[in-house]
C-alpha cells in the first residue's frame, strides 16, 4: 500500500468513453492500492453529457458546471478551478472536454493536466482530425496524449498510438479504430505520469 494520495479529476463534455476506460483500468489494476490514485470526480460542462451516467454507474461522483451559466470564459474557468481544487487533485484529465481554456487556468495546472487528441500530433491540431487525415492521404493516423499548455494541442507528448488508414475508411470508421487505441494508451500514460509525481 502507498501513503500517497493521487486524486484524479476528469473533465468531459460528451460520451466519456476515455473517462470510463480510465476508471475501469484504475479499478482493475488497483491504482488505489499501488499509487493512491483514484478518480474522485467527473465534471461536465454539459448537463446532458452521456458520460455522466457512465461515471455514476462506475461509482464515481459527478458534477455539472454549465458554461452557459457564465458570462465570460474567464468566469467559467475560475468557477471550474474552484470546483476542481476542492478535490485536491494530483492530476486533471481532459477526456473529450470541448472547451478552449484560459491561460490562467492552464497555468494553474501546469504539469498536472493532460489531454488526449485524436491525431498524431503535431499533425492535425483542432477539430475534424480524422477527415483531415483521410483528405491529406495519410497512410497512418492515431492519437496523442499530451500535457496541456496554453497553446492548443501543443504540450509535451507523453504517448501516441498509430492506426493504419485503410482504403475506403470514412472519418467514422477511422475514429472507431483510433478510439480503441485511445482507451489503451490514455490510462497507461496517466499511470506513468502518476508514478513520476
Ligand atoms: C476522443 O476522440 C478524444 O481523442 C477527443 O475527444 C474524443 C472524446 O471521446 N479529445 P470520449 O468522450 O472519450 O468518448
Amino acid at each position: 500500500m502507498t501513503e500517497k494520495v493521487n486524486n484524479i479529476v476528469v473533465l468531459i463534455s460528451g460520451a466519456g468513453s476515455n473517462m470510463a476506460a480510465l476508471i475501469k483500468t484504475a479499478q482493475q489494476e488497483n491504482w488505489d492500492g499501488l499509487l493512491g490514485a483514484r478518480v474522485v470526480a467527473v465534471i461536465s460542462n454539459k448537463p446532458g453529457a452521456e458520460g455522466l451516467a457512465l461515471a455514476q454507474a462506475l461509482g464515481v461522483a459527478t458534477q455539472v458546471l454549465d458554461h452557459k451559466d457564465f458570462e465570460s470564459r474567464a468566469a467559467f474557468d475560475a468557477a471550474l478551478q474552484t470546483l476542481i481544487d476542492a478535490h485536491q487533485p494530483a492530476l486533471v484529465v481532459l477526456a473529450g472536454f470541448m472547451r478552449i481554456l484560459t491561460p490562467d487556468f492552464v497555468a494553474h495546472y501546469a504539469g498536472r493536466m493532460v489531454n488526449i487528441h485524436p491525431s498524431l500530433l503535431p499533425a492535425f491540431t483542432g477539430l475534424n482530425t480524422h477527415q483531415r487525415a483521410i483528405d491529406a492521404g495519410c497512410l497512418e493516423a492515431g492519437a496523442t496524449v499530451h500535457l496541456v499548455t496554453a497553446d492548443l494541442d501543443h504540450g509535451q507528448i507523453l504517448a501516441q498510438a498509430v492506426v493504419t488508414v485503410l482504403p475506403g475508411d470514412s472519418a467514422e470508421t477511422l475514429a472507431d479504430r483510433v478510439l480503441v487505441q485511445e482507451h489503451l494508451i490514455y490510462p497507461q500514460a496517466i499511470k506513468a505520469l502518476l508514478q513520476l509525481l
